[in-house]
């Protein structure tokens, strides 16, 4: 059923209040979610956070919210662990390694802090070498992978990347890259932060070995929760970086002469409490997203981002890099404007994008949840904005 963009745009308000062209940085909160929050805030101030039934409760809602992101990314129930963001499920996947020294670990220019940053800390620690593969944001999805693939090697451990890319919106072929990483013997870490949500993700039929996401861009979840999806023939041997009571069979496999078990499934990659609240918010958001129907919002972000792209390309003195037929994202510039200072005062009109650095870039997100006068407002903003520079 196509979406009844009237009803979503009251079911996530932030999208009546201005053009909310950027889901890459943060989603609209759904109703939904602010109104589960609330409600779990309620009964923890009311009921506390201890009695009876109230851990099951919890426990419940985290067995849920696994399973709304299994279905998202074409896992099982037992191949999710439950994180923070994108970047805590992608340190988890890079410092899960055994790394040997003169090992590689390959990843390209265009990276996020979140994706790259945990990789070059890792590779200092353990002696590992990382090769930075140089992309430009023109570069479609092929040339892209055909660049990564050159990089890989016998040595080559790991391979880090985005799936879309937060600078060009390039959606990188992922399967020949985890074909050719596994035949050398190493493993695929994606970044999904503009992904999820986005495109429809099947890790599975990919080949990864592991998949980070967060809740809070195209997810429309709240701050603090996100998903990561470990292979399940990757769990047993992806190395726990921290570790609790959480992260053990049955929550309490120990005993003081030094011996564990850890859990069998990627809950092992969880260790303690966390902000119940927030996971009852991701839960609703998701089931509302469920609801409207996974199909629908993958191809109305589809159509929007061409009209998007579309539109941009034919404002005169607009460059749009990214190529058609991609994710959400659309990155340009315009001719001679610095992009910080273009995106301040297209937020001043109440057209929400944003800027990106290295090379500088403006970057609008389509969503679900945008229509056409939300690109209207765009153009017009751009139009204006070259009219006063
Ligand atoms: C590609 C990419 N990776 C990682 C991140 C960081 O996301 P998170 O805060 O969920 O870790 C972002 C956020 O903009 C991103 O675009």
């Amino acid at each position: 059923m196509p979406i009844d963009i009237a009803t979503v745009r009251r079911e996530a308000p932030a999208t009546q209040a201005n053009a909310y062209l950027n889901a890459g940085t943060n989603g609209p909160l759904s109703r939904y979610a602010a109104e589960a929050i609330a409600a779990a805030n309620q009964n923890q101030l009311a009921d506390g956070r201890i009695g009876p039934g109230i851990y099951e409760k919890s426990l419940a809602i985290s067995t849920e919210l696994r399973s709304a992101f299994a279905r998202l990314l074409g896992a099982d129930d037992d191949e999710i662990a439950l994180t923070h963001h994108t970047t805590d499920g992608m340190n988890i996947a890079v410092w899960g390694q055994k790394y040997r020294e003169m090992d590689e670990i390959v990843t390209t220019s265009l990276e996020h802090p979140g994706g790259l940053v945990p990789v070059l800390v890792a590779a200092k620690r353990f002696g590992a070498t990382v090769r930075v593969v140089p992309v430009e944001v023109s570069d479609d999805g092929p040339t892209t992978a055909a660049k990564v693939l050159a990089a890989i090697t016998a040595r080559t451990r790991l391979v880090a990347v985005s799936h879309v890319s937060w600078k060009s919106g390039v959606v990188l072929p992922l399967h020949e890259i985890a074909e050719r990483v596994h035949a050398v013997g190493g493993l695929l870490a994606v970044d999904g932060a503009q992904s999820a949500g986005a495109i429809a993700i099947d890790a599975r039929a990919l080949d990864v070995d592991y998949y980070a996401c967060p809740g809070q861009k195209w997810l429309c979840g709240p701050d603090g929760v996100g998903a990561l999806y470990v292979r399940r023939e990757r769990i047993a041997d992806t190395q726990q970086t921290f570790a609790g009571g959480r992260a053990l069979r049955d929550g309490n496999a120990w005993d003081n002469s030094g011996n564990y078990l850890p859990g069998t499934t990627a809950q092992r990659f969880e260790v303690a409490t966390v902000y119940k609240p927030a996971l009852a918010g991701m839960l609703a958001s998701l089931r509302w997203l469920e609801r409207l129907g996974y199909a629908a919002i993958y191809e109305r972000i589809q159509a929007l981002t061409a009209h998007c792209r579309e539109t941009l390309s034919a404002i005169p003195g607009v460059t749009v890099y990214t190529p058609a037929a991609q994710a959400g994202l659309t990155s340009f510039n315009i001719d001679g404007v610095d992009p910080v200072q273009a995106s301040a005062r297209l937020g001043e009109m109440g057209v929400l994008i944003r800027s990106v650095s290295n090379p500088d870039l403006l970057r609008a997100s389509t969503s679900f949840y945008n229509d056409e006068s939300d690109v209207e407002k765009l153009r017009r903003g751009i139009e204006e904005v070259i009219r006063e520079w």
